[in-house]
């Protein structure tokens, strides 16, 4: 049986690759990932939730034609992304004869494909690396771009590497088996794509919530799609974040994760939930500093509370100040002698980097935009 499935192309100077996206494709993908190697070994590092949902169905495809896979399971969560499991990987790997020929695969959300892909590039010095997605944020967003890592004690993502992988391949139906809140929490990274450039993605998220969250196999590609296509031509622009065009893709990361950092990096905010409210305050402190005409937040505000998301600090499961924010912020590893990146917007579909904000104005904004929400 053939497959259907739409190709974007991530074009680069040395490494392109292709993101293939088809309902199904994890359970039809053998003579894809065969093209890939027809000597080399495949082994497939997953988690404990993705071996139960998702494995079973590739694991079977792939056997019934003859492709073997080695597998490793990590726990589930983001504390899995740690040295410990990093040296668990890779010591395994090296058990298993892994080869630089061989392709190590990633099947899993973030946290897999993150130390999966730090592992990758460190071993051996560097071996070949595919993505299956199995969470919509991996699917928009992580898994494309080749940021790899591990998280250290003083903050998430502090020790990793730039390493692409040679093929990405996101099956929409995947989703089918993940809890609501993580479809919203990727949701949010699909809008941030048309705040960022594209005004018309945006209102295209606008009419089209509704029949992405009943899951509209039609919807939800053509907003993979669309994500994907824009996060290439962004990391085509600047793979390594050099030049101020991949830092777009921060949009509400800065504020998104101080709350993250004061609420745990736990399941208490998911990553999404923060880019969310992060997203609504970047508008909101655009706004008052006389950025971005009046109301936008509201909009964005409005979208994102029909998918459930979280849209104030209010909203969010902590109870701290301006300070103790900002706080967080100074962690940051964007910050650079002394100064903090911030993404802010002339408009929805205009967002661009600010490097002169003072520190004091966003501590005051966010002290007002929490007395503000406790009398609205
Ligand atoms: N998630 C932001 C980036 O890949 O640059």
């Amino acid at each position: 049986m053939t497959i259907s499935y739409e190709t974007v192309k991530v074009a680069l100077n040395n490494n392109s690759y292709d993101i293939l996206i088809g309902d199904g494709l994890t359970a039809q993908c053998t003579n894809i990932i065969r093209d890939k190697s027809r000597d080399g070994k495949f082994l497939l590092i997953t988690d404990e939730n993705v071996a139960r949902y998702v494995l079973p169905k590739f694991q079977n495809h792939m056997e019934k034609n003859n492709i073997r896979l080695e597998i490793f399971t990590l726990p589930v969560g983001e504390k899995a992304k740690n040295w410990i499991n990093l040296e668990h990987i890779c010591e395994w790997l090296i058990a298993k004869g892994v080869e630089r020929n061989d392709h190590i695969i990633a099947l899993g959300g973030g946290v897999v494909g993150d130390i999966t892909g730090f592992a990758a590039h460190i071993i051996k010095r560097g071996c070949n690396f595919i993505q299956i997605p199995t969470t919509l944020l991996a699917q928009v967003d992580s898994s494309v771009g080749g940021k790899t890592a591990i998280n250290s004690k003083s903050g998430k993502n502090l020790v990793g590497a730039f390493h692409q992988p040679s093929l990405v391949l996101i099956d929409p139906m995947v989703l089918d088996s993940l809890p609501p809140r993580e479809i919203a929490a990727g949701f949010a990274e699909i809008v941030k794509y048309g705040l960022i450039q594209d005004k018309s993605f945006f209102n295209w998220c606008n009419a089209e919530v509704e029949n992405f969250f009943v899951g509209d196999s039609a919807t939800r590609i053509h907003a993979i799609k669309t994500s994907v296509t824009a996060k290439a031509s962004i990391v085509a622009a600047d793979e390594q974040e050099r030049s101020g065009v991949r830092a777009l893709l921060n949009l509400g990361h800065t504020f998104g994760h101080a709350l993250e950092a004061e609420a745990g990096f736990g399941d208490t905010l998911l990553h999404g939930e923060g880019v969310a409210v992060g997203m609504v305050l970047a508008f909101r402190y655009s706004e008052t500093q006389g950025l971005c005409p009046p109301h936008q937040a509201k909009k964005i505000a409005a979208l994102l509370s029909k998918a459930k998301l979280p849209t104030r600090i209010a909203d969010c499961p902590i109870s701290c100040d301006g300070e103790t924010l900002v706080g967080h912020m100074m962690h940051d590893k964007k910050m650079s002698a002394g100064k903090l990146p911030f993404l802010l917007a002339r408009a929805i579909g205009q967002a661009f980097l600010a490097n002169d904000i003072d520190i004091d104005n966003i501590r005051q904004f966010l002290d007002d935009t929490i007395a503000s929400e406790k009398h609205s």
